[in-house]
């Protein structure tokens, strides 16, 4: 279980997390939604205990990962998987070298156990024949695909994922989704931050709504969706508009 207690952050005195409280339970897929700039990444950074934090507490597991010392933060860290916003595959890394870099730097697994996992991990994704292919041979959905896979090789608990369908098209979104809705089916916790409503609808056990650094409203996709809240009414609105002038043009 992860959970965020009254979290607040500044960078430079600009206040970016205010009381932000979060609860995800184990096997569950949580989405944080909100648009660009309203802190989801940070909070992702947070959890991850990367940034420093002004005030509040973020539990892992029952462990406060502010409180305690690089050693067990670092244990804390391996059971978490991340697909960052926007891929950093490393391009100079052909797949099997990318998907297998952690795992590598772990130094615990022999090649051949470091090949099956490769192997395992690409069939997940349904990226088998890919192995000798370098970043810029992929596709934006293959590559997002393959951040996927590199984040799940070490076997993480929970998965943090930034955007994972941000510039993809339908149907390549629709896959990543499936594979978030596959990891929940396996009993993994993941966190999913997108500022897309219908992606968010599509996998979310609950939804959190973040708007200039603050929570608007969390709960399920059910409540959120009947909420009378002015901004959420407001952000939908503009989503419901946006699809209505496509469509008539
Ligand atoms: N390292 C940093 N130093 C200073 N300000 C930062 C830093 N990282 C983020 N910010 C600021 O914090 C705010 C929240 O940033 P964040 O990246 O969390 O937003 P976001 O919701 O993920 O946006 P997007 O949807 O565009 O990715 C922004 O105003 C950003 O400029
Ligand atoms: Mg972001």
């Amino acid at each position: 279980m992860i959970r965020l207690n009254n979290i607040s952050l500044d960078y430079d005195e600009r206040h970016i997390l205010k009381n932000v409280s979060l609860t995800v339970e184990k096997g569950t897929t949580s989405v944080i939604l909100g648009s660009s700039g309203a802190g989801k990444s940070t909070i992702l950074k947070v959890i991850l205990g990367l940034t420093d934090i002004k005030s509040g507490e973020v539990f892992i597991n029952g462990k406060s990962i502010y409180q305690i010392n690089e050693k067990e933060l670092l244990k804390v860290r391996r059971k978490i998987g991340i697909v960052f916003q926007g891929n950093a595959l490393f391009d100079s890394l052909n797949v099997r070298e990318n998907v297998s870099y952690f795992l590598a730097y772990e130094n615990k697994l022999s090649e051949r156990e470091i090949n099956e996992k490769v192997k395992e991990m690409l069939s997940f994704v349904n990226l088998e024949d890919t192995q000798e292919l370098y970043p810029d041979q992929l596709s934006g959905g293959m590559k997002k695909r393959i951040a996927i896979a590199r984040a799940l090789a070490a076997g993480p608990e929970i998965i943090l994922f930034d955007e994972p369908t941000t510039g993809l098209d339908p149907i390549n979104s629709k896959a990543i989704l499936e594979l978030i809705n596959k990891l929940k089916s396996l009993g993994k916790t993941s966190i999913v931050v997108t500022h897309i409503l219908n992606d968010a609808v599509f996998i979310a056990d609950n939804m959190t709504v973040i708007n200039e650094g603050e929570i608007v409203a969390s709960g399920s996709v059910r409540e959120i969706l009947k909420s009378d809240n002015s901004f959420i009414q407001k952000f939908f609105y503009e989503i419901f508009l946006d699809n209505t002038l496509f469509k008539e043009n």
